[in-house]
């Protein structure tokens, strides 16, 4: 069935046709039946070279062969126990290593809710009722993380309420700090921006959100549930050097499916049920299948060279950069190891605002210009395009080729 008649038919299944709404573009999206390395095909049988990799956890490439090979082994074994497995512990020991500041975890199944009980956590650790995070940050879909204000509308700090800051910006991380600071139980971030499209931290300011944090007796909390074994092995906070109080993972630790993870300190980590009195549970947690996926995906991306993937996100910014300007259009890519956005803009693109300002329509012309080229990118501006290790030096020179070429035809 080709994919006009399966959305069709999706839309009345599900709202907007979709399971999650950032894969909804017009005029209706593909339908993808086929993941293989680098490429997907779709329902009407064409090719593409995937840049959104799952929106970020097919690190390996789709369908790699020991990934699956260990999957396969696995559902003739057990798919869900309900009880501890050997497995979990195989993972938590591999992820614990690769980053140490997670002295102790919890497995859970979606970023979406590591995020929500790291920030639970925080709260009844601390017994503090705010919640300090980015603007534009994003750590899934639930209120805590979804409904924020910036910090200076905030009235009543004794209520319970997310506020938040602009990246980068380390006067107004103090001054929400000098105003709130005692009743802050959490700072969360992404350490590089993902959700806006990819940010860089400035030099120093990972660093002052862990000292200001330390000073007010706030957990900080890194959601590295897109860099965490994106551009290395282990977290962004291993690079970085900073060491958070609580890390929340998910995407590429599960090879594939379903994950999340959240973990720190000992102390902090101590108190979740049944070790103690915050109670945090799930059905599939620690899912036989998850854990065979992530503890494969680990052992080969262990042993893989991550300068090969981010050197081809570098040569497609620089062609990027070189081929937007010769056509006149103004941009600014943003490269983070083995991830990059390319932001139509004519500023640098540092926090979420300067992200929101670049130009939609052009970038729209571009998704779509890709898109008919056989090259397959989030279909929107605040999004990362994703390498994997199966992405070959072809598949870089076909895209350098296909951005040529759309950015002649966009030329003004
Ligand atoms: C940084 C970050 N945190 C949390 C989440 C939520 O993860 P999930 O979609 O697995 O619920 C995402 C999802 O993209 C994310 O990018």
């Amino acid at each position: 069935m080709s994919s006009d008649s399966l959305y069709s038919k999706a839309k009345s299944l599900f709202p907007g046709g979709v399971n999650s709404p950032i894969r909804f573009y017009q005029p209706y999206p593909k339908f993808m039946s086929l993941a293989q390395g680098s490429r997907l095909i779709d329902a009407d049988g064409r090719e593409y070279i995937d840049y959104c990799l799952a929106f970020g956890p097919m690190i390996l490439g789709h369908s790699r062969k020991e990934v699956v090979e260990a999957l396969r082994e696995q559902a003739g074994k057990a798919t869900s126990l309900g009880t501890p497995g050997p497995l979990e512990v195989e993972l938590g020991e591999r992820i614990r290593s690769a980053i140490p500041s997670m002295e102790m975890l919890r497995f859970t199944n979606s970023g979406t809710e590591a995020t929500m009980h790291a920030i639970r956590l925080a709260r009844f650790f601390t017994g503090r009722p705010l919640i300090l995070k980015i603007e534009g940050g994003f750590h899934g879909s639930h209120d805590y993380a979804l409904e924020s204000l910036p910090y200076g509308n905030l009235e009543d700090p004794t209520q319970r309420a997310t506020i938040e800051v602009p990246y980068n910006d380390v006067g107004a991380l103090h001054r929400a700090f000098e105003k709130f600071g005692r009743n802050i139980a959490a700072f969360i971030l992404e350490p590089v921006l993902g959700n806006v499209g990819v940010v860089n931290p400035n030099v120093g300011y990972l660093e002052e959100a862990r000292k200001i944090t330390e000073e007010y007796g706030t957990l900080l909390i890194f959601d590295e549930v897109i860099t965490g074994f994106r551009s290395s092995y282990g977290a962004y906070q291993n690079v970085a050097d900073v060491k958070p109080d609580l890390t929340t993972l998910g995407k590429i630790v599960g090879g594939g499916l379903p994950i999340g993870v959240f973990g720190g300190r000992t102390d902090i980590m101590g108190n979740v049920s049944p070790a103690g009195r915050f109670y945090q549970q799930g059905t599939f947690s620690g899912n036989a299948m998850s854990m065979a996926g992530g503890i494969s995906t680990l052992d080969i991306l262990k042993k893989s060279d991550y300068s090969n993937p981010a050197s081809q996100a570098d040569r497609i910014a620089l062609e990027a950069r070189n081929a937007f300007s010769k056509a006149g259009i103004e941009v600014r890519v943003n490269v983070s190891g083995t991830m990059f956005t390319i932001f139509f803009n004519g500023r640098e693109v540092v926090d979420a605002k300067t992200a929101a300002a670049s130009n939609k329509e052009q970038f729209s012309r571009y998704f779509n210009g890709m898109l008919e080229r056989g090259i397959f990118i989030a279909a929107s501006q605040m999004e990362a395009s994703f390498l994997s290790f199966a992405h070959s030096d072809g598949d870089t020179r076909e895209t350098i080729e296909a951005i040529k070429s759309i950015s002649e035809n966009m030329k003004p």
